[in-house]
């Protein structure tokens, strides 16, 4: 493999919402990758803590009012924003793919929770990468109510296991062009300690 190969996926990886996205159902093959790269995310221990849940079809419809639901239930009112709850019910139906990130504590809890988290950020990292490979636009979204005890509740998780993320797939609709990133420089973020 060209080593430059890997530059361009990741520096071209790109955060697209699902209004960006086409209905076009998403391949299977495409999506069979996405989920086997996530699997090969290191973690200490080999624990594999990740949980996905996929919505397809018409599951995306019930999941949009559930998330919905769930803001207005769990955010206090006082927190919530105008607005929000309605773009809840609206998001899940514009990606043709929608897939609820967790974590599933380890029972003898050996391995740090935070190092669990950091696995399961490891692997979205690579579902991402993976759906730019392959011409997928994606998008991590992280509602606050996630955290919540109402959304383990609701997705029957335990106490300490946790939601990490709405994870929307899809491909660009042909209209949006494919997003420029922007990033400051590596070297205002790196110190080298040469003997
Ligand atoms: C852990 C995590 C949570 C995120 N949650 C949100 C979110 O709730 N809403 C949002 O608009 N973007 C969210 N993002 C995406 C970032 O906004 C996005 O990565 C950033 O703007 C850089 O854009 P890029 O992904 O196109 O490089 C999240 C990213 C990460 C890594």
């Amino acid at each position: 493999m060209e080593p430059t190969a890997l530059d361009e996926i990741i520096r071209s990886r790109r955060t697209i919402k699902p209004p960006m996205m086409s209905d076009a159902p998403v391949a299977e093959e495409d999506l069979r990758a996405i989920l086997e790269n996530a699997n090969w995310a290191p973690t200490h221990g080999l624990t594999q803590p990740w949980r996905f849940r996929v919505y397809r079809g018409d599951a995306r419809h019930q999941l949009a009012d559930d998330l919905a639901n769930l803001y207005l239930t769990a955010v206090p009112v006082e927190e919530q924003k105008e607005g929000k709850a309605d773009k809840l019910r609206e998001m899940p139906k514009r990606a043709p793919v929608v897939i609820l990130v967790c974590m599933e504590r380890q029972k003898i809890e050996k391995i740090r929770e935070l190092e669990e988290i950091e696995a399961v950020a490891c692997a979205v990292q690579n579902m991402h990468l993976t759906a730019t490979a392959r011409g997928l636009g994606a998008f991590w979204s992280t509602p606050p109510f996630l955290y919540k005890p109402e959304m383990n509740a609701y997705l029957g998780l335990g106490e300490k296991d946790r939601c990490l993320g709405i994870f929307y797939l899809g491909y660009p609709a042909e209209s949006d062009a494919w997003p420029k990133g922007r990033r400051q420089s590596i070297d205002d973020r790196v110190e080298f300690v040469d003997a």
